[in-house]
């Protein structure tokens, strides 16, 4: 059976959107809306499944919003939404907690890694997250879905539970003439490895928000000082560039470098190769810092303007949620006949 083709993706709003974020997700965000009907919710949700502050909570969603619309983000041809004002995503994800089941969500890796060694003080919520993850992009029978492959597992798993509510409800779908099956297994469109952004400090770690040094990562919310200044800064080798991808290989600081670089320009590495080999990084940052503060210098300031009016995202907001909870609660009135919960 068909589904109408929909993407769906989701980022958590816990701060310090990076570089690692713009060019894995929010590129990737930004071009698929060429082709598909797109639904980008900022899923604050999943934020408290380990605690927030509640003081900085709505900054950061708002951040969020921020920063898709400032990337090039269409919110009146797409959606963009915080979770929590559709309620219709929580409560799928009981109905899927009630499908899927311990040994799968026991499996998950992140949570092993999230909960770390004190297991038994991690939130309930943390153990179901990926349930709820199902449910946002179930709630709206999304068929693809931009993750990065840190998320590859949890969408394995949407698509398990969606398979098993397929068959477990087979006759009553049926039944209620919603066809053969009721959810689409969603796909992953995986990022390229090619858009891994490293630490400015350390070509072996990713670019993550939660590094404690601001140096190892470039912001957002970073203006073309700090940029230029985290750039220059950056951890190289001594050597010149090589000419060649090969010559990258024992190099992770290089190697990030000319990826950045490659990524922000839109090319590939061995034609920044092609240009930069020999060079000494002394001009090849140079030559990075105009590109980063050429491409992110714009999306810094209106996301600085955007963020001065939090009274206009809210209502980009309230107008997503809205659009959004009409498909949402189109899904959930299906999904209680398919259940047997009497309903109005
Ligand atoms: N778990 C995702 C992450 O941390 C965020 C997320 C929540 C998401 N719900 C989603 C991503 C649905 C894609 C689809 O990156």
């Amino acid at each position: 059976m068909a589904f109408k083709e929909r993407v769906f993706s989701g980022v958590q709003p816990t701060g310090n959107l990076h570089l690692g974020n713009y060019l894995g997700a929010l590129v990737k965000f930004v071009a698929l809306q060429e082709k598909y009907d797109c639904i980008y919710c900022i899923v604050d949700l999943h934020a408290i499944t380990v605690w927030q502050d509640p003081a900085e909570l709505p900054k950061a969603t708002r951040e969020v919003a921020a920063a898709f619309i400032a990337c090039g983000i269409d919110a009146k041809r797409h959606i963009v939404f915080n979770q929590s004002q559709v309620a219709e995503h929580a409560e799928l994800a009981w109905i899927f907690n009630c499908v899927a089941r311990l040994g799968w969500l026991n499996r998950m890796t992140q949570f092993k890694e999230k909960a770390g060694k004190d297991r038994e003080n991690a939130s309930v919520g943390l153990y179901a997250y990926p349930s709820l993850m199902a449910a946002d992009i179930l709630v709206y029978r999304a068929t693809h879905v931009p993750v990065g492959e840190d998320q590859k597992q949890h969408l394995e798993l949407s698509r398990d539970i969606a398979q098993k509510f397929n068959n477990d409800f087979g006759p009553s779908i049926r039944a209620h003439g919603y066809g053969e099956a009721f959810f689409p297994l969603p796909e992953p469109l995986i990022q390229g490895p090619a858009t891994r952004v490293m630490s400015l400090r350390d070509g072996a770690k990713k670019m993550s928000k939660s590094d404690a040094s601001d140096q190892s990562r470039i912001n957002l919310t970073d203006a073309a000082d700090a940029i230029a200044h985290k750039i220059r800064r950056a951890k190289t080798d001594p050597d010149p560039l090589p000419g060649e991808e090969a010559g990258l290989a024992s190099r992770p600081e290089a190697d990030n470098l000319v990826g950045i670089y490659a990524a922000l320009a839109g090319r590939a590495k061995w034609e920044v190769l092609k240009e930069f080999g020999g060079a000494q990084f002394s001009s090849f940052k140079a030559a990075l810092v105009d590109l980063a503060v050429a491409k992110l210098g714009p999306i810094n300031a209106e996301m600085k303007r955007l963020m001065a009016d939090p009274v206009h995202i809210d209502s980009v907001l309230a107008q997503g949620a809205e659009r959004a909870q009409v498909i949402a609660a189109e899904t959930m009135k299906a999904v209680k006949d398919i259940v047997g919960l009497v309903h109005r």
